[in-house]
């Protein structure tokens, strides 16, 4: 399956940075890998402006699981697709972490995202103590079956695997460790979905850098990446698309 390299930029980037949006673009229009960048609300409209009809696809880093409504300060997949982002970043370990999310709540953003037309990348992962419980693989498993929607086509589906320990630690887990948790979560998917979960891109995502990038992708059943940090300077995000 072709590689799948998406930048979350999380709470950065201000106007001045559409700049590097522009230039991941032009690398992209001449990957192999399928890009895709995340930038904060603020800068969907132009970015996905800056990237209509090339290579670069733009997309959200969260959104509420209504429609619409009195939710001050939230914004909805209607919005996120309306501004012209096609895919949306669900449970990310820092919203579960700070805001309180859940695998029902995240379950409902993600029919919200299919109802709205947007991919969804469902985040999962472990945090240091679950892993050292020897629970990762557990976790892992009650957050794909806890977030599973059959609103959600097969096809629209992407997955990362981003272990807590590892986001923006610049540790990495051994490609061992990558394996096993990606293998576990095709069984998951293949378990609730069928034969047709093979084809959903599992990304890899915490401390990847141009420098582990290669070694990463190589590993059986990662078919991409997240990118946080090492997507924020299109020279960074780049070496990763040409690795990929
Ligand atoms: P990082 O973040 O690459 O900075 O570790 C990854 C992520 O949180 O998606």
């Amino acid at each position: 399956m072709r590689a799948t390299i998406i930048g979350n930029w999380k709470m950065n980037g201000l106007a001045a940075d559409l700049e590097e949006i522009a230039a991941i673009r032009d690398a992209a229009a001449s990957a192999r890998a399928s890009a895709a960048i995340c930038p904060p609300a603020t800068l969907i409209h132009r970015a996905a402006a800056l990237c209509a009809g090339s290579a670069l696809a733009i997309g959200g880093q969260d959104c509420h699981a209504d429609a619409s409504g009195a939710h001050t300060g939230d914004v909805s997949a209607a919005m996120l697709a309306d501004a012209g982002a096609t895919l949306v970043i669900l449970g990310h370990s820092e919203r579960r972490a700070h805001h309180g999310e859940t695998d029902p709540l995240i379950r409902a953003k993600l029919v919200a995202a299919a109802h709205a037309g947007l991919r969804p990348i469902l985040c999962v992962g472990e945090t240091e103590t679950e892993r050292d419980a020897g629970d990762t693989l557990r976790v892992l498993a009650g957050q794909i079956e806890g977030a599973h929607a059959e609103e959600v086509a097969t096809e629209a589906l992407l997955v990362a695997y981003e272990p807590v320990w590892a986001i923006g630690t610049g540790r990495v887990p051994t490609r061992d460790q990558i394996a096993e948790a990606h293998g576990e979560i095709r069984a998951r998917l293949t378990a609730l979905r069928g034969a047709g979960a093979a084809d959903i891109p599992l990304l890899y995502g915490g401390s990847m850098k141009p420098e582990n990038a290669a070694a990463i992708l190589e590993v059986e059943n990662v078919n991409g990446g997240l990118i946080g940090g090492a997507s924020l300077r299109a020279a960074d995000f780049n070496r990763i698309l040409a690795a990929a």
